[in-house]
């Protein structure tokens, strides 16, 4: 049974208990989830306030150690990580060892940091006087993430809020709880003192309701949200009501433009990747294909001929991907399945793999667990809800366009900002894509998944606000600049009135 851990401690039982299936066979209870009520989830951000100002006297170096430890205990314990992640949520065991990886490589990142965290020093405008910047902790995090990447996007933000002195309240998604109790064990066993990492185990709406308690006591100072636009909207107006701005990584429709001089082949092999790869569960993965009218079909044909090819079934072995992560998303997938209309033309077939709606080389049994036809959707246009709106599960949307600013703008049409990506072999038009399109992030001859750790990650529009994990980025998130001014003239030298003025002749002309 998994429990919420506050404090360093499991919360003593709660009134609700979850189930974590294995979505690739249904059957398998990964875990026993007890479910936290509002009040421990104020709880829990009660206990990390109080872990704050300790944890941030630790000298930032000595951080950077526990953020080692952390990295190499993860590194340890990889295997057995990555196979719980593919048990729990269903992603293909390659991938959860990625993911695992992307974990350790943030380690990497940051444990070097602890030394760093670098603050400035100022000229100032006048003599016997010195100007600092300081880099401060925030103060207490509250973490809420998803479980698609159930232990690498939470360690985005756990890693680098822990090493600038933060601490912290994570709350995993219910889907993803064993991975995330995992985590959370090789975390504390990195040697982080208690309170300062507390794990709470709740559903949305509960959380949201502690989180507002938590915020009206001032006990949490920075949100870190990663989901959906629809929840992530009404997190920015609970934070923004308390004048905080969170750290928000919504959904995305993200765009493949693929342009007349294309290498079709490598296009095809990103939009494979990128739309059916984790099941089309990343927030990265491909929206929408936007394809030269002059390649348009064969770029479909080629693109049907290897999603028909590719390998779908039992996450343990070799796919391009397995089950849905949970119920709930196969419910909300089915959902969007019914937003086809007429005027779209399918290829292949759709819905739920099943002995009666087969598809051909199933890796292992589709009865027993939830498996899902990789779904392509040619002729979408603005204005059609499959065009419009992330569809999370193995459904592309392929379109034409004539000129590069027409692929553009159905680029930037859906308004959501977070990944993108051109294929072509013209710098000039991948310079005018990166140019014109709204993304956080572009990829010139790459998919729109995969990302590296330590560039800078995030979107615009309704896929964020603005803000960015990884690599240094991220510090602005979870530090704030102090300025120290220190003037040892001994008299009261006041800034803009007292300063020299150099005399000029500025009405010299040649
Ligand atoms: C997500 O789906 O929330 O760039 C993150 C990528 C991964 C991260 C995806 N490294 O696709």
């Amino acid at each position: 049974m998994l429990r919420s851990m506050i404090d360093g401690g499991p919360v003593p039982a709660g009134a609700r208990v979850l189930d974590s299936r294995n979505p690739a066979d249904l059957d398998d209870v990964v875990a026993q989830v007890v479910l936290a009520d509002p009040a421990t989830v104020t709880a829990a951000a009660r206990s990390a306030h109080a872990a704050q100002r300790a944890w941030a006297d630790v000298p930032a170096p000595v951080r950077g150690q526990v953020v080692a430890n952390i990295g190499a205990l993860v590194e340890a314990n990889a295997e057995a990580l990555a196979r719980l992640v593919t048990r729990e949520i269903g992603k293909p065991l390659a991938e959860a060892r990625g993911e695992v990886q992307e974990i350790v490589d943030t380690c990497r990142f940051f444990l070097g940091e602890g030394r760093r965290l670098y603050g400035q020093t100022v000229p100032s405008e006048m003599p016997d006087k010195q100007l600092f910047t300081f880099r401060e902790p925030v103060g207490t995090a509250m973490i809420i993430t998803a479980g698609n990447f159930p232990v690498a996007v939470p360690s985005w933000y756990l890693v680098p809020a822990l090493l600038c002195g933060n601490t912290v309240v994570w709350k995993p998604a219910l889907y993803a709880a064993a991975a995330a109790d995992a985590l959370y064990q090789l975390f504390v066993r990195a040697g982080l003192p208690a309170g300062v990492l507390n794990l709470v185990h709740a559903d949305g709406p509960e959380t949201f309701t502690g989180l507002s308690h938590a915020l009206d006591e001032g006990l949490v100072q920075k949100v870190g949200f990663t989901g959906s636009t629809e929840v992530g909207r009404a997190i920015g107006e609970l934070c923004g009501r308390h004048l905080q701005s969170p750290c928000l990584e919504l959904g995305g429709k993200n765009p493949m433009v693929v342009t007349e001089d294309a290498d079709l082949d490598l296009a095809v092999e990103g939009a494979l990747f990128a739309g059916f790869g984790t099941a089309g569960q990343r927030c990265t993965s491909l929206g929408t294909a936007i394809v030269h009218e002059s390649v348009h079909g064969e770029f479909l044909r080629r693109f049907a001929a290897a999603t028909e090819a590719a390998a779908v079934g039992d996450p343990t072995r070799d796919v391009l991907y397995g089950p849905l992560l949970d119920e709930r998303f196969a419910a909300s997938y089915e959902k969007y399945l019914g937003w086809i209309t007429g005027g779209q033309r399918v290829l292949g077939a759709t819905g739920r793999i099943t002995a009666d709606n087969p598809r051909a080389g199933f890796v292992g049994d589709p009865a027993t667990g939830l498996f899902y036809h990789p779904v392509i959707v040619d002729g979408v246009r603005p204005g059609d809800d499959i065009f419009d709106h992330e569809t999370f599960g193995p459904l592309v949307g392929v379109t034409s366009y004539g000129a590069l600013d027409e692929a553009i703008e159905l680029a930037n049409a859906p308004g959501y900002g977070l990944s993108s990506a051109i294929y072509t072999t013209d710098p000039k038009k991948a310079f005018a894509f990166r140019r014109g399109i709204g993304a956080g992030m572009v990829s010139v001859n790459n998919s729109t998944s995969g990302a590296e750790a330590h560039l800078p990650f995030g979107g615009n529009g309704r896929s964020g606000n603005g803000s960015r994990q990884s690599g240094m980025w991220v510090l602005d998130q979870f530090t704030r600049w102090q300025a120290l001014n220190w003037d040892y003239s001994g008299r009261l030298q006041k800034a803009q009135l007292e300063v020299a003025v150099v005399p000029a002749d500025l009405d010299f002309r040649l």
